[in-house]
């Protein structure tokens, strides 16, 4: 089963943003997965969807992943306004009370996608009635399930993002210790670059912004640092014991070339 992982695409209503092309990022990598990837069952699109949150940036992202020939799934972030994201994405799951988590099931498993997001901060928080809803769809699962959530849990060296990871990660390990063994993998957005390791035995993993990227300023005391490193999506590979995933870097697709494994040469 292969599936699709983008993040952070921070659409505005400009098609702009720190004189990034936003708006462009989005539609190569539309083009680029309906390319290479259109076997895949679906895209999940973990978080901060629009940077401002208007009405105009919610119309873009409908407009351009509409294009996609898999369904899509998107996420909301810490930059999403909430009543614009429903608004302006009228076919975002929901729980049917506000919040905009749910369960996507498949072949491979139970998809659960979380939403982290508290307006007012950047900080992340999954509230007590969301967590009985995740102890409830983590019940209901009998398989394999896989985790998606905008804020990282785990603590990642980079202090500035740190300071706004998800603020009860404790409280969601517990719920998750009580599932022991059932979550095999932790997919996040957030962090605006790659990262991947394990938190509590749990395998995650995020990818690089479809938008701008965080620098990585490990063990510093000090603001985020952005930058316009090219942007990637992660193409999953889901089998009964593994799951593999390749970060796309697909502005530099032109990059590729063979060589000629005689000589060493790139071949004509
Ligand atoms: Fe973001």
């Amino acid at each position: 089963m292969k599936f699709i992982h983008l993040t952070d695409p921070h659409i505005t209503a400009s098609g702009s943003l720190f004189e990034i092309d936003v708006d462009a990022r989005l539609r190569d990598a539309v083009a680029s997965i309906n390319t290479h990837h259109s076997d895949a069952a679906f895209a999940m699109i973990t978080g901060d969807i629009a940077h401002w949150g208007e009405a105009g940036a919610y119309a873009r992202v409908q407009e351009i992943l509409s294009d996609l020939k898999m369904p899509w799934y998107p996420m909301i972030g810490n930059h999403d306004i909430r009543d614009a994201y429903f608004t302006g994405l009228p076919d975002a799951k929901s729980n049917g009370a506000g919040q905009a988590c749910f369960v996507v099931n498949n072949d491979a498993g139970a998809f659960i996608a979380l939403d982290t997001l508290t307006e007012g901060t950047h900080a992340g928080q999954i509230d007590a009635a969301q967590m009985q809803w995740l102890d409830n769809a983590l019940s209901q699962a009998s398989g394999s399930v896989f985790l998606f959530m905008h804020h990282p849990p785990m603590l990642s060296g980079i202090q500035a993002l740190d300071n706004i990871r998800l603020q009860n990660s404790d409280e969601l390990w517990a719920l998750l210790s009580r599932h022991s063994g059932k979550v095999r993998h932790l997919f996040f957005g957030h962090m605006h670059r790659s990262f991947h390791g394990s938190w509590n035995g749990i395998p995650f993993s995020t990818v690089k912004s479809i938008a701008h990227q965080v620098v990585a300023d490990i063990n510093q005391d000090k603001p985020l640092v952005s930058s316009r490193e090219m942007p990637a999506y992660a193409v999953v590979l889901i089998s009964s014991d593994t799951v593999a995933i390749h970060d796309i870097s697909y502005l530099e697709e032109h990059t590729a070339f063979a060589y000629d494994r005689e000589n060493g040469r790139p071949e004509e």
